[in-house]
């Protein structure tokens, strides 16, 4: 059955919060609230049935196996079906809504969202990391600052200018200004706002260094760049796995090694 949620906050006339938004609301509770002078009601609802989310992670899970080379099936499945999981999960909660904008507003950025997360994943697994469903949730919103972003910028597909790329590093900490309510784990807090960190402290948006960057925002470093670096945009080519991963271990100030070092245990050789 066709579930509805709340698209914005709802408050009565003297300004006092009536209904959060990314609240689910029965048929009744709209009647309701229509005959009760919320008569726009209607107008703030978004459906799930606009919502489908989990049709596409089997396909950008294969997108990841043919692109990165790997042939380590059970991981990537395992790793898929934890985003999955996470993914049906996530329609309860508040940060749906923002799940759903996600995948309209730029094409790319959904399926590069998806494909960090089933790639992080597999990285904390072969790294024996327990709190998979904390990794999967945080990189799968790593980019969800870039809501709040101009999508003109986002899909420019010219050089950004230095204002324009001002406002793209702004997307850390829009992030977690649009989760801070939600009461998410701190590692997917973490990742949100550590992904563009780099052990030289050359990174942003806190120039943090080495050990201040945790296991988890490390590995999600990783498996953005890479995915990156190796899908399409519309400001520049893709290139190979192999080149993508000879650049970052050619730069070990910069790129933590023992993630990279997990790559072998993936791809095909040759
Ligand atoms: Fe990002
Ligand atoms: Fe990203």
């Amino acid at each position: 059955m066709t579930k509805n949620y709340l698209k914005k906050n709802l408050y009565d006339k003297h300004g006092t919060l009536l209904l959060s938004k990314g609240q689910e609301l029965s048929e009744s509770m709209i009647r309701k609230l229509e005959a009760k002078d919320y008569k726009q009601i209607r107008e703030m609802i978004a459906k799930d049935e606009d919502l489908q989310h989990g049709r596409d992670i089997r396909s950008n899970s294969q997108c990841i196996q043919k692109k990165f080379k790997i042939d380590n099936e059970p991981i990537i499945n395992s790793s898929s079906k934890i985003v999955t999981d996470i993914l049906f999960e996530s329609k309860d909660q508040p940060w749906w809504l923002y799940v759903n904008t996600l995948s309209n507003y730029v094409d790319w950025l959904y399926t590069h969202s998806v494909q960090v997360s089933v790639f992080s994943v597999m990285i904390a697994d072969a790294l024996n990391i327990k709190e998979l469903k904390e990794i999967a949730l945080g990189s799968f919103l790593h980019d969800i600052g870039k809501l709040m972003i101009p999508k003109n910028i986002i899909d420019k597909p010219k050089k950004l200018t230095d204002e324009e790329f001002f406002y793209i590093r702004q997307h850390c900490d829009l992030g977690i200004s649009m989760v801070k309510e939600f009461n998410l784990p701190q590692i997917s807090l973490d990742i949100i706002q550590q992904h563009h960190e780099r052990l030289d402290g050359s990174g942003y948006p806190q120039g943090l260094k080495d050990q201040q960057i945790p296991i988890h925002s490390r590995i999600v470093m990783i498996a953005d760049i890479l995915d990156a670096i190796t899908s399409y945009r519309p400001y520049k080519s893709l290139r190979q796995i192999e080149s993508a991963i000879d650049e970052l271990k050619a730069d070990a100030t910069k790129y933590p090694q023992e993630i990279l070092e997990v790559f072998s245990t993936f791809f095909k050789a040759g």
